[in-house]
Formats: structure tokens, C-alpha cells, sequence
């Protein structure tokens, strides 16, 4: 039996799509109500879940593929094995700062509001920086507006969130897309079922 996690949402739309075209059942994860375990091929089943968790599940060896984004990998993600970039769900991690302000002028002490102070505090720490790194839970763009940090790493897809709150990029911190996982011991134990469902999905990407 081999499980895969998929990350609830757009995530799962694309990877619903691309594992269709790779020849599995899909119908029951296209109709699915309020379920949330789908058989998609003879001893393949599917769960839906969040991201951090959907690392956690594979982590754990309880699932052995997941399907999650490269931000929850880079902030909580450690203990397995990243197969493949699936190519969608692209978008990229950004410093910003409110507009014209000059981020890495001066010499003052620097705060950053993020939701990921993982990836915000090694993103300092390759530039050499001691930048003190503030977690917050959404709507990070408040935070400068507000006065709490300096600046924020986020998210950016289309940049309008930044733009219609008077925010700009001051540099590209990573690029996202969504990847495929695997569990550690699935990897060599499940290794011929493993391989073909990787196999299958990299043709279609
Ligand atoms: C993400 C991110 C930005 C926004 C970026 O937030 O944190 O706020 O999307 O997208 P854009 O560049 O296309 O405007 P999300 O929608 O996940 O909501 P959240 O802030 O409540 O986490």
C-alpha cells in the first residue's frame, strides 16, 4: 500500500489534474464531499491535508509521498527525501519594505515580521545580518504598516497584496513551486511502487 498526502486546496486541484493524466482514478478526489481518504489505483490511496502537515504525516512514514510547497519544506521541513519540482504553484519568497524606504541603509537595528521565521532568520544570517525576526500569523504586510518591523519576508504571487499596501520588493529571498516527497524508509522498502508513481508523475510535468 503506498499513501500520498496532498496539500488541501490549490495545491490539490494541480496535483488532482496531473495524476489523472498519469493514468489514476481520480474521480472520487474530483467529487469528494467532506471525505478525506480516495482510493486512485490498486493499492494507492490519497489524503488530503495541510501543508505542515502533510510534511509531518510523511515525515513520520505514515504517508510516503506528499505533495506540499517548497515554503512549508524550507520553514518546517527536514527527514526525507524532495523527488521532484512539480512546476506549479509558483511564486517566491520576498523581502519587502514599505515603498522608497531604504532597507539596508543605516546602521540601526533592524526588525522583520514574518510567518516564516525560519526562512527570514537564514536568509539574514547568508547575508550576515542580525536582524531580529518577529512571527506573525497573516496579514504580515500590517506589520510595517503598523510600525512593528522594518520590513517583512512573505509570500509574493502577483505583488498586489504588496502594492495596494504602499509595499515594495527589496530583494527575492527564494523561489517556490510545489514538490513531491517521500518518506525516508518508503523510499528504499517501497522502492519499485515508489519509483513508478514518480515515474508517472514526471512525465506529466
Ligand atoms: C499570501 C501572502 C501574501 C499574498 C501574496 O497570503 O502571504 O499576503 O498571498 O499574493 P500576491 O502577491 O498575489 O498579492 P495568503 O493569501 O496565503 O493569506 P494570509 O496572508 O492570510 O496568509
Amino acid at each position: 500500500m503506498i499513501r500520498i498526502a496532498f496539500t488541501k486546496g490549490r495545491i490539490e486541484a494541480k496535483a488532482v489534474e496531473i495524476f489523472e493524466k498519469a493514468g489514476y482514478n481520480c474521480e472520487e478526489l474530483k467529487n469528494k464531499g467532506r471525505k478525506l481518504f480516495f482510493k486512485i489505483g490498486e493499492d494507492i490511496e490519497v489524503v488530503l491535508a495541510k501543508a505542515n502537515d502533510v510534511i509531518t504525516y510523511v515525515e513520520h512514514g505514515v504517508c510516503d509521498i506528499g505533495i506540499v510547497g517548497k515554503d512549508t519544506i524550507m520553514e518546517s521541513g527536514s527527514g526525507f527525501y524532495e523527488m521532484l519540482d512539480l512546476g506549479f504553484g509558483k511564486c517566491r519568497f520576498a523581502l519587502a519594505a514599505k515603498k522608497g524606504e531604504d532597507f539596508f541603509g543605516g546602521y540601526a537595528h533592524k526588525v522583520v515580521a514574518s510567518k516564516y521565521p525560519k526562512v527570514a532568520k537564514e536568509y539574514f544570517s547568508s547575508l550576515g545580518m542580525d536582524v531580529e525576526i518577529v512571527k506573525i500569523d497573516g496579514s504580515v504586510e500590517l506589520a510595517p504598516l503598523l510600525g512593528l518591523a522594518d520590513g517583512i519576508v512573505d509570500i509574493v504571487e502577483t505583488g498586489s497584496t504588496l502594492k495596494e499596501n504602499g509595499l515594495e520588493i527589496v530583494s527575492d529571498v527564494a523561489p517556490i513551486s510545489a514538490r513531491l516527497i517521500v518518506n525516508a524508509a518508503s523510499i528504499k522498502l517501497k522502492k519499485d511502487a515508489v519509483d513508478k508513481i514518480i515515474s508517472d508523475v514526471e512525465k506529466q510535468i
